[in-house]
């Protein structure tokens, strides 16, 4: 457990009341889950403040952490009060004014920068990929099945999102192990070391794509984001670049994780393993609450303005973090809510956020997850993990397993 230092309480602004300052590292959980340690420490209800910030590169600027539901879709629903603009850290880390659009802009810019790749991510254009999804995952499954234990992180998990956002993308597949490698840093899994460095080789890489797709379009996303910010844009270049960046960063890494959650949950609860063997048609509502009960990132937020919410008063410049599993497990909304039932049949999670910028890949993710866990069904026998085993997870910005071992 790591105790505050007393020259870090010092960094606690006057306004925040002791009483409602976290001791404990929040987002760096040792032994126990991420999710549950983030719980004990916050509690379940109100505004804590944390003198540890998720974010890698703000590690020692403190925040404010939205601890009930109420709380986070009071401050994600307040776009005049609270905004999103520099939430990733990226432009500042890199020195360079870069807005990582649509997650990092705000009003007005915001819904002109979020249509451009909204046409993409539509329920029907989604679907349209089901086919290959369900043909990559069951080439996977094939090579697994040769064997009678996987690490499925690695032969499953980073396989599947991965390669199909590639393809959606129109990056090249065999620069993966490459991309992989930033993601890891980028998301502050290796600390704080090299984090300037890796954004800036993603951004230079990213640039180069662009300026070929501007010479060259193609029929692919990347094509399509130079497009629509050269026609809909105010500084296309830029917020091309920032727009491919931010696609980068979620497209890589969110499916990955959300896999490894609900696979671990199913290996240890045969149970709910056989029931969806049985009835496939409970997957899609398995998978919500699966999202709901592991849901693993935290969203930011700046204030703009001093403004009261729900009793406490935050201050111009303050950061607010809105851990979407405590959102997601609020007792207000759930009974029982650290229990995953696969009956609940409640979609008011917060695993993809909740107001403007509600996550744009939301429907690709499901569907991704859907079929995963349909494939895996149909074709595996009973699987679980060694007896003893405890998967290595990170807490952070958003929790993730490292890795997961499988046996059937
Ligand atoms: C299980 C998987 C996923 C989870 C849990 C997730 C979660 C989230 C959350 C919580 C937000 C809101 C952030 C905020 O308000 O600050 C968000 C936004 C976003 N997500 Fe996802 N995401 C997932 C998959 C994806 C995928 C596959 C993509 C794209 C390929 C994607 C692209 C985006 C983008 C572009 C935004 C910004 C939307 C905006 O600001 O208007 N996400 N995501």
């Amino acid at each position: 457990m790591s105790r505050m230092t007393p020259n870090i309480l010092d960094k606690v602004p006057a306004h925040v009341p002791p009483s409602l300052v976290v001791k404990e590292n929040p987002w760096h959980s040792g032994t126990a889950p991420p999710h549950d340690w983030l719980r004990q420490v916050a509690g379940d209800s109100g505004f804590r403040y944390s003198p540890y910030n998720p974010l890698p590169q703000d590690h020692d600027d403190g925040c404010w952490i939205a601890v009930g539901a109420k709380e986070m879709r009071a401050v994600l629903i307040d776009n005049r009060n609270f905004i999103s603009k520099g939430s990733t850290g990226v432009g500042k880390l890199i020195g360079e004014d870069l807005v990582l659009a649509p997650l990092e802009s705000d009003a007005p810019d915001h819904q002109r920068l979020r249509s451009v790749v909204q046409p993409f991510f539509q329920p029907k254009v989604v679907k349209a990929r089901q086919e290959r999804i369900r043909a990559l995952a069951m080439e996977l499954i094939g090579e697994i099945s040769r064997h009678d234990r996987c690490e499925f992180i690695r032969e499953f998990a980073i396989k599947l999102p991965t390669q199909i956002f590639l393809e959606i993308m129109g990056l090249p597949v065999a620069d993966l192990p490459q991309f992989l490698e930033w993601e890891d840093t980028a998301m502050g899994r290796n600390g704080p070391d090299d984090l300037a460095e890796t954004w800036t080789k993603i951004r230079t890489y990213l640039d180069e794509a662009i300026e070929m797709r501007r010479q060259t379009p193609r029929d692919d996303l990347l094509s399509e984001v130079v497009r629509g910010t050269e026609a809909m844009g105010r500084a296309p270049k830029a917020e091309a670049l920032g727009m491919a960046m931010i696609l980068f960063a979620a497209g890589l890494d969110t499916v990955v994780t959300a896999l490894g959650w609900h696979f671990k949950h199913l290996a240890e609860h045969p149970d709910d393993q056989e029931r969806l063997r049985r009835d496939p048609a409970l997957i899609p509502a398995a998978v919500d609450e699966m999202l709901r009960a592991f849901s693993f990132t935290t969203l930011t937020r700046t204030a703009v303005r001093d403004i009261d919410v729900c009793g406490v008063s935050i201050k111009a410049g303050d950061r607010v973090v809105c851990p979407s599993t405590l959102g997601s497990r609020d007792s207000h909304d759930y009974i029982n809510p650290d229990r995953v039932d696969f009956d609940r049949g409640s979609l008011r999670h917060l695993a993809f956020g909740f107001g403007q910028h509600i996550c744009i890949g939301m429907h690709l993710a499901r569907l991704e997850l859907v079929t995963a866990i349909e494939c895996w069904l149909a074709t595996m026998p009973q699987f679980r993990m060694p007896d003893g085993y405890q998967p290595p997870w990170h807490g952070g910005i958003s929790f993730g397993l490292d890795a997961l071992e499988l046996q059937w």
